[in-house]
């Protein structure tokens, strides 16, 4: 079969034959027919995630851990946690029974595969409790989970958007109430933070604007702020930041995990949700659909700008 096919830790996957996956006891071989390649996978190939070496233990492997495909049966299942070497960029991969489930009627294959991503945004709601009317920042609005997050943030009935990013051109283009370019030095930067009162932070950011942000709340005098409560679901500028006690002790600024509420029914009604908004073009996706062939390009572009790769095997 074709596949994508990566020859080192850090190296640069080519469109190459690949032998066929073969089930074992209890495995199923999956026709895939989408992949998004996310951040995520770019970490675990270059190892620098802290599955990489589960996840991809030896080389030549195929990268991106999940993705949708088609079942021997005919069904179309989203997959995840195919055996290595094996992986979701290629015509085939193999999972164990049960790694996969139904896909809603009415989604096609390469918007699914981003529904994951939409998902985060949710957690405005299930990990923070948006109510209508308030006031959400989304750090890092002008990539692909933070471009979701500020329509999610519509759809869910903010009273205001706030959307940061660091290129003002694309910052205004989301359509949010104001915008933050993160681009300044810290003292601008928390200058044009402190201009408003957030309810909710979705950080897919940490690193140094976010620790600039959790600066800036600090009151300025002796006085009980009303407490900001921020989403922690990414770090695309650092994955550590320096708080100071008061910036906590003064603020009473809540930070939560992403996973916050999305146990019992939470991540069936946050999916729910998605779906019925995708179902009926409330909620949109914004996907560079490539060929399996291009993948030795489509994986070192760095101009997509909030735009999905997604990986489509037809007619490979
Ligand atoms: N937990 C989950 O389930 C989940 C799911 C999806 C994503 N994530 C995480 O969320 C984060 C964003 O994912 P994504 O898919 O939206 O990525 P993306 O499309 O690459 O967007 C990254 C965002 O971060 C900004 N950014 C990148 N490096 C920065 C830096 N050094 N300083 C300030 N801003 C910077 C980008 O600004 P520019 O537009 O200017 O480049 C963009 O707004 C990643 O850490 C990802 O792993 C988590």
């Amino acid at each position: 079969m074709k596949a994508a096919v990566l020859h080192e830790r850090g190296g640069v996957p080519r469109y190459e034959d690949f032998p066929d996956p073969v089930a074992g006891d209890g495995e199923v071989v999956i026709e895939v027919l989408a992949t998004a390649v996310e951040n995520v996978d770019h970490a675990v190939a270059d190892g620098t995630h802290y599955a990489s070496d589960s996840m991809m233990p030896a080389f030549p492997a195929v990268p991106c851990f999940d993705g949708i495909g088609r079942l021997p049966d005919g069904r179309v299942v989203g997959f995840g946690n195919p055996r290595p070497p094996y992986g979701a960029l290629a015509e085939r991969t193999v999972v164990a029974e049960g790694h996969y489930g139904p896909i809603p009627d009415g989604i096609d294959p390469a918007t699914a595969t981003v529904l994951s991503t939409a998902i985060t945004g949710m957690s405005m709601k299930t990990a923070a409790g948006l109510q209508p009317g308030e006031t959400v920042l989304v750090q890092g609005a002008t990539g692909v989970a933070g471009r979701l997050a500020v329509r999610i943030a519509r759809l869910l009935g903010a009273g205001r958007v706030v959307a940061s990013g660091r290129d003002d051109a694309r910052l205004n283009a989301l359509g949010a109430d104001a915008v933050i370019n993160t681009a300044v030095s810290d003292e601008e930067l928390a200058e044009a933070y402190h201009r408003e009162a957030y309810d909710v932070v979705v950080d897919f950011l940490w690193g140094r604007p976010t620790e600039v942000l959790l600066r800036s709340l600090i009151p300025a005098g002796f006085s009980f702020a009303k407490p900001t409560r921020l989403v922690q679901i990414g770090e695309s500028a650092g994955a550590e930041l320096t708080v100071p006690a008061s910036a906590l002790r003064t603020s009473g600024v809540e930070i939560y995990g992403a996973a916050r509420g999305l146990d019992g029914g939470g991540m069936a009604e946050a999916y729910g949700q998605v779906v019925s908004w995708t179902r009926e073009g409330a909620l949109t996706y914004d996907l560079h659909e490539a060929n399996l062939s291009d993948i030795e390009t489509d994986w070192q572009r760095t101009d997509l700008h909030g735009r999905r790769l997604v990986v489509t095997m037809r007619g490979q």
